[in-house]
């Protein structure tokens, strides 16, 4: 069985633990050399990712193509539309096909389903990309930032998201029972994760707490967390411009957080609607850092899929 990547619920502590250890030393070791040099010691010389997307990205294809270039491996990238995806081939016949290929596959891919269905008929790892459900590869790049900004444990900190009840919020609550942090909820209504989906979190131990005003939740956390106000695949685009204002990260509620809380996004990010300008270019944001993460978390997160 290959081992997939698909949601951060399915990955222990220990395995979280080690692809941000992992992270964190490659990072290190790569300082100062050309991005597109290969790692000193090549963890995946002459293998192949296909990098497929459904969606736009800007973040998760360069980092994922400069990632398999510093393991010693490469990436073939297309959208669906170039395949015969686009003209109604399977999913599940695409991953028959692409496995023959490739070593591994990073998919994007408008809905959840999608991801489920190309890893149960994929011979080769698969790695989440994104989905309307989740954005794990992005989560890993977000407590990496956490832990180089913070002598905290990952255990003793407070994250306080403030907006859509969204895919990267997911992700948040995925990891929240195996790394301990406590996770604080601010979304408006309508807008709100459904408690199903954080049921099965917080049976495994999870500390989280929905349903607070943006105040309850900023007080004295280490971290003030948004996404933007309208994600790809939404279609209520003035509804959501309509109900979010009230939710926006502006620099009086990251003064109630502790002084020296970080703020992240995990762009593409719109200044003067999920927070004003003055945080995300502010000496508190961390986003720049929380982009280049995504690379070094990445690397981990293949090199973890091909270990044996
Ligand atoms: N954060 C993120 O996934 O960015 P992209 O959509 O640009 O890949
Ligand atoms: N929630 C956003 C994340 C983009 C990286 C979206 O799904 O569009």
């Amino acid at each position: 069985m290959p081992k997939h990547f698909l949601t951060l619920a399915d990955l222990t502590k220990g395995d979280l633990r080690a692809i941000l250890d992992d992270a964190h030393a490659m990072k290190k070791a790569r300082k100062g050399q050309p991005k597109g040099a290969v790692d000193s010691k090549p963890a995946l010389y002459g293998h192949t990712l296909a990098l497929i997307f459904e969606k736009s990205s800007t973040r998760t294809r360069f980092s994922f193509d400069m990632a398999m270039r510093q393991l010693g491996g490469s990436s073939i990238t297309a959208t669906s539309s170039d395949m015969q995806l686009g003209r109604g081939e399977s999913i599940s016949d695409t991953a028959r096909v692409l496995s023959r290929f490739v070593d591994g596959i990073m998919l994007r891919a408008n809905s959840h389903e999608t991801m489920s269905e190309l890893a149960a008929h994929s011979d080769v790892p698969i790695v989440n990309g994104l989905t309307d459900y989740n954005h794990p590869c992005q989560i890993m790049a977000d407590l990496m930032t956490l832990e180089e900004r913070s002598e905290k444990l990952l255990e003793d900190m407070t994250l306080a998201w403030i907006g859509d009840g969204n895919n990267v919020l997911m992700s948040f609550v995925n990891a929240a029972a195996q790394l301990g942090y406590n996770l604080r909820i601010s979304s408006p209504p309508g807008y709100r994760l459904k408690d199903a989906k954080l049921n099965a979190a917080r049976v495994q131990g999870a500390k989280i707490e929905m349903g607070l005003s943006s105040e309850e939740a900023a007080k004295d956390a280490d971290a003030l967390i948004t996404d933007c106000w309208v994600s790809m695949g939404d279609t209520d685009k003035d509804e959501r411009l309509a109900a979010f204002p009230p939710y926006q990260i502006d620099e009086a509620l990251l003064a109630k957080a502790a002084p020296d809380a970080t703020f992240l996004h995990c762009l593409p990010a719109y200044r003067g609607q999920e927070m004003t300008a003055g945080v995300i270019d502010g000496p508190q944001s961390a986003v720049w850092d929380e982009a280049e993460n995504r690379l070094h978390a990445q690397k981990a997160i293949i090199k973890w899929c091909f270990a044996e």
